[in-house]
């Protein structure tokens, strides 16, 4: 799985147009679609929910990559299932119990994913590394776009790169916050292959030209 995936997040999209915003990354390189979910408690900031994920996926058959930045996300699994998500990302710093969260995620037939906070450490994934789809290494704190890349990441995805390896299982590593093209570089080298990318994308001239540069870079 050593292709390199981009996924531009909602987030940054123009949400009064998101039937064309869409249809826009339908047309992209493209091959995922992140949903930034914020419920104003674990993060200091609201985003959208069910709905909206209902409502882009009426228009694409891309891969929705849901990342849910929420207290006890147990209580919504079946909603985001059912609305539409393929992969479904918690913070491990939400999840107390987190293999049985692990387990209801595989057992609504998605993908999971485990995402770490910049100031938690990697080596917290080991009892779990086996277990999950993804791993997300943030670089930001989450609960908003547009914030500075927290550059300690690239260390942090090394680190994930080779407990991913020691696992012989192949783990999508996805960084998410900041990514741009003078970080992604890096990024890639250092071992992750999903991007997420937001304002980078949407404040672009052309983003679908965007999201073929950051996917290039993988060359
Ligand atoms: C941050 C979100 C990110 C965000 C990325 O809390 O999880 O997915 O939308 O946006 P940019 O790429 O603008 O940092
Ligand atoms: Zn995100």
């Amino acid at each position: 799985m050593d292709k390199l995936i981009i996924a531009p997040s909602v987030l940054a999209a123009d949400f009064a147009n998101l039937q064309k915003e869409t249809m826009m990354l339908n047309a992209s390189k493209a091959e995922w679609i992140h949903i930034d979910v914020m419920d104003g408690v674990f993060v200091p900031n609201i985003s959208f929910g069910f709905p909206v994920l209902q409502a882009i996926k009426k228009h694409t058959s891309k891969f929705l990559d849901v990342h849910l930045m929420i207290e006890k996300p147990e209580r919504f699994l079946k909603q985001f299932a059912d609305s539409g998500a393929n992969m479904i990302t918690v913070h491990l710093e939400a999840c107390p119990h987190i293999h049985r969260t692990i387990q209801e995620i595989k057992d609504l037939g998605c993908l999971a994913g485990i995402a770490i906070n910049p100031g938690t450490p990697v080596s917290l994934l080991k009892d779990v590394i086996n277990d999950i789809d993804l791993v997300l290494i943030m670089s930001v704190n989450p609960g908003f776009g547009g914030q500075k890349f927290i550059s300690h990441a690239v260390n942090k995805v090394r680190e994930a790169k080779s407990m991913i390896q020691l696992t012989g299982r192949s783990i999508y590593l996805e960084v998410d916050g900041g990514v741009a093209l003078n970080n992604a570089e890096s990024l890639i080298e250092a071992g992750a292959n999903v991007l997420v990318a937001g304002s980078f994308v949407f404040s672009s001239a052309n983003p679908q030209e965007t999201i073929s540069q950051l996917l290039h870079l993988a060359d």
